[in-house]
């Protein structure tokens, strides 16, 4: 069994680094995000999945510029029928999706609010560098860090100088909203955008030693003076065209490279 323990931390090796990427994962919660590009990569949805009986977890996969991409949509709530967002599913897709698939880079996508005290406008497309959450209060030496649970993004210095996108660290807590207690601690974050997954994601990704790029489009000013839910609703198809935008210019950027070129 000791192999596949080796598998699992391939990654994690600078060989691994510096060779060609072969298979990318690309972590999205919400279907309208993902289907912009589902179709601009030409993905099929799996017949077969490779995810355990019974979880609604989809898989795009196919080939694009040579690169096997896959996107991974948590799927629908099996009672509720909407979208299955936030860190509990996404934590156990990007696990499952590591574990079945292997791949050499996780790219989690998606939309976010923004910090116009910071710089953030609708539509913006950031790339975070940080990831950390906001949700996660143990006011117990240690344990308050651990809650915080500080990641870091994937180093991607030429990629960024080629794309022009913004940086900025990314806040994660599972509401929409946004509590005076949560504010606090975004601010403490340092965070200019705040989602309901990246975190998540990036816990796994660090556990099981896969690079990971956060790319976020914002939909809702959170410090402005419009309910966050309506402007989210407002802006969510129109942003979502963006994000594929930027994605795909990732994804190119990507192709034929290694992690250490990026
Ligand atoms: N996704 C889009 N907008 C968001 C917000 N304001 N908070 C959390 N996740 C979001």
């Amino acid at each position: 069994m000791a192999p596949q323990t080796e598998d699992i931390n391939h990654q994690d090796s600078s060989t691994d680094q510096n060779r060609p990427i072969s298979t990318i994962v690309i972590i999205i919660a919400m279907q309208t995000e993902a289907l912009p590009l589902v179709n601009a990569f030409e993905l099929i949805e799996d017949a077969d999945s490779v995810f355990p009986k019974g979880t609604p977890w989809v898989r795009y996969h196919g080939t694009y510029k040579g690169l096997n991409v896959n996107i991974i949509w948590p799927g629908k709530d099996a009672v509720l029928g909407v979208d299955s967002v936030g860190t509990v599913s996404a934590s156990l897709v990007t696990y499952a999706a590591i574990q079945a698939l292997q791949p050499d880079l996780i790219i989690n996508a998606g939309t976010a609010g923004g910090f116009k005290a910071k710089g953030a406008c609708i539509g913006d497309v950031y790339l975070a560098c940080e990831v950390a959450f906001h949700d996660r209060r143990i006011p117990i030496p240690v344990f308050d860090l651990y809650g915080v649970g500080l990641r870091q993004g994937c180093s991607t210095p030429n990629l960024l100088k080629e794309l022009d996108f913004k940086v900025g660290k990314l806040s994660t807590g599972d509401s929409l909203d946004m509590t005076p207690q949560d504010e606090a601690s975004i601010l403490a974050n340092d965070a200019v955008i705040k989602d309901m997954e990246g975190a998540a994601v990036g816990y796994v990704t660090d556990l099981l030693k896969v690079p990971a790029i956060f790319v976020k489009a914002v939909t809702d000013i959170v410090d402005g003076d419009k309910p966050t839910s309506e402007e989210f609703l407002h802006n969510l198809s129109a942003v979502t065209v963006a994000l594929g935008k930027a994605v795909t210019r990732v994804v190119d950027y990507i192709a034929g490279k290694a992690v250490s070129e990026l």
